[in-house]
């Protein structure tokens, strides 16, 4: 290459993006494939097929300084869904915000937890399953159900509350993307403050991690998700007595109660449900491991009589 030729001129799509590639590898950064496909889609305006289509296409001057721009974002540590500001979650698009958590993979499995127990509960109601999201944040746990619940045809009302007033803003943008806005509704309150009535199922995937242990999260998490989101006070489990101590109140007999976990949090959760709850009622707990073997889904089944 000349000295004075922009770095541009030699550039295919393609080698753009197998350029990203090798700088995040050698960055050390593990989802180096991943990433460059989406920032080079993101930075070109390409889609994955575009990608294909377009790849012996020169980058042209302009395209290659937003990609450059992006790639220096990405290793500084800035998520790649805080870059293109959407992030997948069960397959579906969800718009995030300074004021929500990046969602996680591993909370896919108490999508799954609460599908299994829709199923159940469905053969039994002649009404819509109402079902509450303590902590919707993006709204992400919430309208992946209510999605995939209206695919197994199951009818469901949901509920999605948040402390965060812009949280519960961009919950309702992700409900109307995905489809879902008549199933679910969203609502700014403190855990069950500003709600009413009882629920077939209640989900919350609360904040967990105890506030001294915040300061040594990657700062991918630390730097990028909100405080709120994260910190659960000095043990991690503040929401859960809190949400616990209230719960039967809110939950119909026969209901259920599913609760993201930290890995280590199985049997603390589990003492504090037995603590909180009176013995006349009849409450099935279990746990559930995500993908990577990690206990991840505390799970309280409701006896129809208590
Ligand atoms: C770990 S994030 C979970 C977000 C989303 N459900 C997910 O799984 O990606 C916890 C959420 O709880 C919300 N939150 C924290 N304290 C709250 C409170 N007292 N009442 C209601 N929501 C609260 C935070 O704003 C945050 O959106």
């Amino acid at each position: 290459m000349s000295q004075n030729a922009p770095p541009h001129a030699y550039l295919t799509v393609e080698q753009a993006q197998r350029n990203l590639r090798e700088r995040f590898k050698n960055a050390a950064i593990e989802t180096y494939e991943l990433d460059a496909r989406i920032l080079t889609g993101f930075a070109l305006g390409l889609d994955d097929v575009g990608l294909i289509t377009q790849a012996s296409r020169n980058v042209t001057e302009e395209e290659y300084d937003i990609l450059e721009k992006t790639c220096l974002v990405r290793l500084e540590g800035k998520p790649v869904s805080r870059i293109t500001g959407v992030k997948e979650f069960y397959s579906l698009p969800f718009k995030i915000s300074s004021a929500t958590l990046d969602p996680r993979p591993d909370s896919e499995c108490l999508v799954e937890s609460a599908l299994i127990i829709a199923e159940k509960l469905a053969k039994l109601a002649r009404k819509p399953l109402r079902v509450l999201d303590l902590g919707t944040g993006s709204g992400c746990l919430l309208i992946a159900f209510a999605h995939a619940c209206r695919q197994k045809g199951i009818q469901v009302e949901g509920l999605g509350v948040d402390i965060s007033s812009s949280a519960i803003r961009q919950a309702r943008i992700n409900a109307a993307l995905n489809g879902i806005e008549n199933s679910v509704d969203f609502k700014q309150s403190n855990w069950f403050e500003n709600v009413s009535g009882r629920f077939d199922i209640i989900i919350s995937n609360p904040p967990y991690i105890a506030s001294d242990e915040i300061e040594g999260l990657a700062p991918e998490v630390r730097f990028h998700d909100p405080s709120a989101a994260l910190d659960g006070g000095s043990d991690g489990l503040d929401a859960y007595k809190h949400i616990i101590a209230a719960m039967t109140t809110f939950i119909k007999p026969g209901g259920c109660v599913l609760f993201e976990i930290g890995s280590s949090q199985a049997a603390l959760v589990t003492d504090i449900v037995r603590q909180s709850i009176s013995t006349h009622q009849n409450v099935a707990i279990s746990c559930v491991s995500d993908l990577a073997g990690l206990d991840r889904v505390v799970q309280l089944e409701f006896n129809r009589n208590s």
